[in-house]
């Protein structure tokens, strides 16, 4: 049976105080709204349409950046959860199969919970809809069950008597029906209550009152945590952080101070990879196992091989691939540049848009002056090169295998494999010449002194 899936993202977020939309605030480096969107598309899913109304154009940027085939509808008024999820209609016209809805800013669904609610909707029930035990359940929804344990009604808090507030079982938001009988019921929703909105949640009422079956499945109230505020926010990553280093132990990583440690939502590590201290991931890493992270490093876009050693105080940007047993060291930023199997970059460099071949070795201070103000150029350094410390690599420019450049060299022609290349004035050694310049300077110095 396909699955659609329905983010709604268009409300405005007012208590972010930001020009953001709500949805955009990264979360562990991705856009709350991905976060949702990854949670649902891994039901496999076959249509995923994303509601958005605030900042739609951002949204919209963001969602099709992350699913090229997600379609954007546009709720230019809010007028209530169900409202948003009408703008979907047209969008899933001719669809026949289950459509699961999400809030863009709720990012911790699990697609477990999911993959439940798709079979309590298989299991025959019309409108599945996801609660949680609320510690306090305040302004949340409450599910409403009959005696037979099914679903009767939601009532939003606003418009339930001071019994029905007492329930703690309360509606996440999310959704699971049959696409064209979740907009037949929605057809059919007022918009008489206490908010004066179309709830979606009145679809449990509707159904009911058709004859049909409603269930709940019942998680975590941490996996609906919804974020509408910066404190939510700094609280939502705090958790996210929490199980990402949890699970990265559970999968055979060290993590000498796990509490220092910050993932980003797609970092994958290897087993018995050893991260140290202060280690921050921005996007799409990959670690290989055995390699180690030293402290204080910074790595986004880059992919590290078996057993490479990086740190501490490295810096690896989007690019950046290691080969086996790679070692860039303290002080060195490398991006978009291969390092093969063993090279080193050990200290103090910057290695960009460049191929370094397997052993090759690069001292301290090397630059490859990769920008001429309008371009970036490639440097190519061959396999077991020599690159001489405080070497200038003028890109475009290669270093033959084998080759060595001298220390403090500026090259800017190619060097071919096997060679020496020296490009720095001659030294010249102007004997018992030291001392006697120091008692000339003295001298001056003591005859301007009177002079004052
Ligand atoms: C909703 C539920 C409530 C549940 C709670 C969980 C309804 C009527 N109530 O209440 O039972 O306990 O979520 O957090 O559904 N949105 C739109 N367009 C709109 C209105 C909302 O896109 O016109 C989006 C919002 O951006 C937000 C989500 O839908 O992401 C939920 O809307 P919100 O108004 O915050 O619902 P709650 O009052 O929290």
């Amino acid at each position: 049976m396909p699955t659609a899936l329905i983010v709604l993202a268009a409300g405005k977020g007012t208590r972010m105080n930001s020009d953001l939309p709500k949805v955009l605030h990264p979360l562990a480096c991705a856009p709350l709204l991905v976060h949702a969107m990854r949670a649902g598309e891994s039901c496999d899913t076959s249509k995923t349409i994303v509601v958005a109304g605030h900042g739609a154009e951002a949204v919209c940027a963001a969602a099709t950046d992350h699913n090229p085939e997600a379609e954007v509808v546009i709720q230019t008024e809010q007028l209530g959860t169900a409202h948003a999820v009408d703008q979907a209609r047209g969008a899933l016209t001719g669809f026949s199969g289950d459509v699961i809805v999400l809030y863009g800013d709720t990012p911790f669904i699990r697609p477990e919970t999911l993959e439940q609610m798709l079979k309590a909707r298989a299991d025959g029930n019309a409108v599945v809809v996801l609660g949680f035990e609320a510690a306090d359940p305040g302004r949340y929804g409450r599910l409403i069950m009959n005696g037979a344990g099914d679903l009767d009604v939601i009532v939003e808090a606003k418009d339930a008597t001071p019994k029905q507030l007492e329930i703690s079982l309360c509606n996440s938001g999310v959704v699971c029906a049959n696409a064209e009988q979740l907009f037949d019921l929605i057809s059919k929703i007022s918009n008489n209550n206490a908010s004066g909105e179309y709830y979606l949640t009145d679809v449990v009422g509707c159904a009911v009152s058709a004859g049909l079956n409603c269930t709940t499945v019942v998680c975590n109230e941490e996996e609906t945590l919804g974020v509408d505020s910066k404190t939510g926010l700094a609280r939502a990553e705090a958790a996210f952080q929490r199980d990402a280093r949890l699970q990265a132990m559970e999968n055979g990583v060290t993590l000498t101070a796990p509490e220092t440690v910050f993932f980003a939502y797609d970092t994958v590590v290897g087993r018995d990879v050893t991260i140290a201290p202060n280690v921050v991931f921005g996007p799409d890493v990959t670690i290989e196992s055995g390699a180690t992270i030293n402290a204080f490093c910074h790595l986004e876009g880059c992919h590290i091989s078996k057993d490479a050693v990086v740190g501490p105080f490295a810096r690896l940007r989007p690019g950046a691939e290691l080969g086996n047993d790679a070692r860039v060291g303290n002080f060195v930023e490398i991006k978009n540049a291969i390092l093969g199997d063993s090279a080193k970059v050990n200290h103090l460099s910057y290695v960009g848009d460049a191929e370094v071949g397997e052993n090759a070795n690069i001292g301290a201070g090397t630059i490859t002056c990769n920008y001429d103000g309008v371009m970036k150029h490639k440097t190519k350094i061959g396999a077991r090169a020599f690159i001489g410390s405080n070497t200038s690599l003028i890109a475009p420019v290669s270093v033959g295998n084998d080759a060595l450049t001298g220390s403090g060299s500026v090259i800017d022609k190619e060097v071919p494999d096997d060679a020496i290349a020296i490009s720095r004035t001659e030294q010249k050694n102007l004997l018992d010449q030291a001392l006697r310049r120091l008692d000339r300077l003295k001298h001056i110095k003591v005859r301007k002194t009177k002079e004052r």
